[in-house]
């Protein structure tokens, strides 16, 4: 797998907690999306481990094109042109 699956079509609004710690899935297989549940085992993906630094809403990116992961930047907005 070189590119990770295309999980969703635009952001999941999630909740932070501060000082908690987040598993972001980075290949797209994951079935709790925006976050990992293990299925990028085998892939050569694997999670962006972040920490809240503050309790806030948050819009996670599910299309995995993002430059700013975990957030979504806007990216899916070009996933017609995603080869
Ligand atoms: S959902 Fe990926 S950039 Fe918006």
């Amino acid at each position: 797998m070189d590119k990770p699956k295309i999980a969703g079509t635009g952001p999941k609004t999630v909740e932070l907690e501060e000082g908690k710690k987040y598993a972001f899935c980075t290949c797209g297989l994951s079935d709790t999306q925006p976050f990992c549940n293990g299925a990028h085992k085998g892939t050569g993906f694997t999670p962006n481990v972040f920490t809240a630094e503050e309790t806030k809403t948050a819009n996670l990116c599910q299309c995995k094109q993002t430059a700013n992961a975990p957030y979504c930047d806007g990216s899916h907005a070009k996933i017609g042109r995603i080869g």
